[in-house]
């Protein structure tokens, strides 16, 4: 115990010679983390702000809202859980900010409320999604093996067949953004996924 105690007092020293977070006071890393509690909890409010403005974004025919309201209203429909549903919901929520990779925002915001299956899917649903457009264009399809054969490449071809490609229909009736709210505060208020030293 005694030289369990000497060897963080000589590694404090270290890190404060060093010159990193060793030279915070406990009192600013407890600021910090706090911080973060507080963006944490904001989260959501966050979320929708980002949803509300897709409003006003184009994604062929329907608003990228619109679009990601039919596609969360169609899991729904089809009997998905909340947290899939959520899901669903946020998968184009990294468009605005990294259009040919958004999946790994919205995978990455999403990690710590879904399982890994839902994460992946989310993930690498713009490479699924290529299948239904790389044709127009004129360009063939043809992911890797590693993500075609994946264990959960299956779970993305059938969430970009079911709910997201068809998700882009002017006809369809899909649920509002304020009916998803309160799927979407229960959801973010029980990360079941936090990486390990979070
Ligand atoms: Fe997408
Ligand atoms: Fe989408």
């Amino acid at each position: 115990m005694t030289s369990l105690t000497r060897t963080e007092s000589d590694r404090r020293e270290e890190m404060m010679n060093e010159g990193h977070l060793g030279k915070a006071s406990v009192a600013e890393i407890q600021g910090v983390v706090r911080f973060e509690e507080e963006v944490f909890d904001n989260l959501t409010n966050r979320l929708l702000r980002e949803l509300r403005g897709a409003a006003q974004r184009r994604t062929l025919n329907v608003s990228q809202l619109e679009h990601a309201l039919q596609t969360a209203t169609r899991a729904m429909n089809a009997g998905a859980d909340d947290r899939y549903v959520v899901a669903a919901l946020l998968h184009d929520i990294g468009d605005s900010l990294a259009p040919t990779n958004h999946g790994d925002i919205a995978a990455a915001i999403l990690r710590p409320f879904v399982d890994d299956r839902t994460w992946w899917v989310v993930k690498h649903h713009p490479v699924f999604q290529a299948q239904y457009y790389y044709p127009l264009l004129g360009q063939v399809w043809a992911p890797p093996a590693a993500i075609l054969e994946h264990e959960f490449a299956a779970d993305t071809q059938e969430f970009c067949e079911r709910y997201d490609e068809p998700a882009f229909s002017e006809t369809f009736t899909a649920k509002s953004l304020e009916y998803f709210e309160p799927v979407l505060r229960r959801v973010l208020a029980h990360p079941i996924n936090v990486p390990p030293g979070m």
